[in-house]
């Protein structure tokens, strides 16, 4: 599974960067203006600050809600760095565009995906990543993971090369389930991939493995 951190914080991303662990990242105009990012000339040289620091693909996110301006907006975002890619969302015209820059061999991440039913036109649009947002369905009394399970299933049913991206992961448990399920992708906050480190017996054993060393020295 690939592990993508959902931020537009630069320290954050350098910090998941070199934990040698960090395959892209994904970001969306709400975690855009958390950062204080605003206006277009600097959400763009945002986006080419976070290409510079990872290795992997960045997601963009078009703010036109119409056919032609979701292309104009996605091929000026699709050119701006190799690592970048389209984020539409799932709307009609977003299908439509998706399908558009498929067929140009643009990338795409399909985003706001709440039903299978989504999830299949963002496969058949041929759609590079899918996003289903399971903590927001987990809000709603709605189990997020069975959807990501749903989906695996019916990719898995037509041999579907869009990857599943887990999003709106919101906590350790979350990767960890996703992982099980066999989702392609998940993206989450720092907090919840570095949650992964954590185990007692790790810290009890290595503090005990150093105060030995220290009684033979
Ligand atoms: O990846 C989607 C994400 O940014 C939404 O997360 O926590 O706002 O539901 P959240």
């Amino acid at each position: 599974m690939k592990f993508f951190i959902d931020t537009a914080n630069l320290d954050q991303i350098k910090e998941a960067q070199a934990l040698g662990v960090l395959d892209g990242v994904t970001t969306n105009p709400s975690l855009m203006a958390k950062e204080g990012i605003t206006g277009s000339d600097n959400i763009l040289k945002h986006y080419v600050d976070i290409c510079n620091i990872v290795d992997g693909d960045v997601s963009a996110e078009v703010i036109a809600t119409d056919f032609a301006g979701m292309v104009k907006e996605g091929e000026a975002l699709a050119a701006l760095h190799p690592q970048i890619v389209v984020k539409l969302p799932m709307i009609a015209d977003g299908v439509k565009a998706c399908k558009y820059f498929s067929d140009k061999g643009i990338r795409t991440n399909v985003t706001l995906i709440f039903s299978v039913g989504q999830a299949l036109l963002a496969a058949k649009a041929g759609a590079t990543y899918m996003s289903p947002f399971i903590g927001r369905l987990d809000d709603i009394s709605t189990d997020g993971l069975h959807l990501i399970s749903e989906i695996r299933h019916i990719y898995d049913n037509y041999g579907f090369e869009t990857q599943i991206l887990a999003a709106s992961v919101r906590h350790t448990m979350h990767i960890i389930d996703c992982a099980k399920i066999g989702a392609d992708v998940m993206t989450g906050p720092l907090s919840a991939i570095k949650g992964l480190l954590k185990h007692p017996l790790t810290d009890s054993g290595l503090a005990q493995f150093l105060a030995d060393y220290q009684k033979g020295n």
